[in-house]
């Protein structure tokens, strides 16, 4: 097949999963055309994450956000970028029912928006929906640990692997979303052992978000390691202090409406 003109050279799922042993993948969340163009610069991989109705919509989590929405955010990440790999969530009710309703509605992301792959959250009880997908041209990162879609069942977002009984259980769920096809999985809000255990165990990359230096790489929300988040959890670094700056800005703009220092002759067309 020749390549286009209009073709980008961005990075492959292939691409992704030889990082495992090589060096440490640098992932981030974006929602928005131009911060992933920041982010395009450094990350090997952008995820359009469905936390973006917490950090952009103001939802109490994650499981009311839209199909619809994970699209549009994901045309607007895939147009400010270029070169880093771009997976979309697939939300809360569009992929469990069935392999077939997660199929029609991951080609749909895949089509609408242009990104690379789709991610799903869950372990053995979605082994056959990730390969099912996967066999028809769909590639999927798997999300095992703290499954931030399943909160109202968990009871809240509680760190998984404190009790040792039941590490088996999450490393069968990393092994079956490997065999499954899965070409790297998010490990999160998981004890360090366990996590290091499970990298050790599955030949994809594993990428961790609190589950320690021990994942095969890391990924973050955007927004809490800039520091726009107010209360982060304790697994975030922050990298930035980009609230402090915007409130800062937002004071001396609104001083300067009123003062009438803002605009001045540099803003006024003649
Ligand atoms: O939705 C999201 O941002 C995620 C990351 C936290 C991994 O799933």
């Amino acid at each position: 097949m020749s390549t286009g003109p209009t073709q980008t050279r961005r990075k492959t799922v292939t691409q992704i999963a030889k990082l495992k042993g090589e060096r440490p993948i640098v992932s981030l969340t974006s929602y928005h055309a131009h911060t992933a163009a920041i982010v395009d610069e450094h990350a090997d991989l952008i995820l359009v994450g469905d936390s973006l109705g917490m950090v952009m919509h103001g939802m109490e989590s994650t499981v009311g956000v839209p199909l619809d929405l994970m699209i549009v955010h994901g045309q607007a990440v895939v147009r400010g970028t270029k070169r880093a790999l771009i997976v979309v969530d697939l939300p809360f009710g569009s992929y469990e029912e069935s392999p077939s309703i997660a199929f029609r509605n991951a080609a749909r992301v895949m089509k609408e928006t242009g990104c690379g792959a789709i991610k799903l959250e869950g372990g053995r009880r979605m082994a056959e929906t990730i390969h099912f997908l996967t066999e028809r041209g769909i590639p999927v990162m798997a999300h095992t640990g703290l499954t931030p879609q399943s909160w109202n069942v968990m009871g809240g977002y509680r760190t998984q692997g404190r009790d040792e009984d039941s590490w088996p259980e999450h490393e069968a769920d990393a092994r079956a979303v490997a065999d499954a096809g899965a070409f790297a999985i998010v490990l999160e809000g998981m004890v360090e052992p366990l996590a290091a255990r499970i990298t050790g165990q599955v030949a994809i990359p594993t990428i961790g978000i609190g589950a320690s230096v021990h994942c095969d790489g890391q990924i973050l929300v955007l927004e809490d390691m800039l520091g726009l988040n107010p209360h982060p959890p304790k697994f975030v670094k922050t990298f930035g202090n980009l609230g402090a700056g915007i409130e800062d800005a937002v004071r001396r703009y609104a001083e300067d409406v009123k003062s009438r220092a803002f605009p001045t002759e540099d803003q006024v067309y003649r």
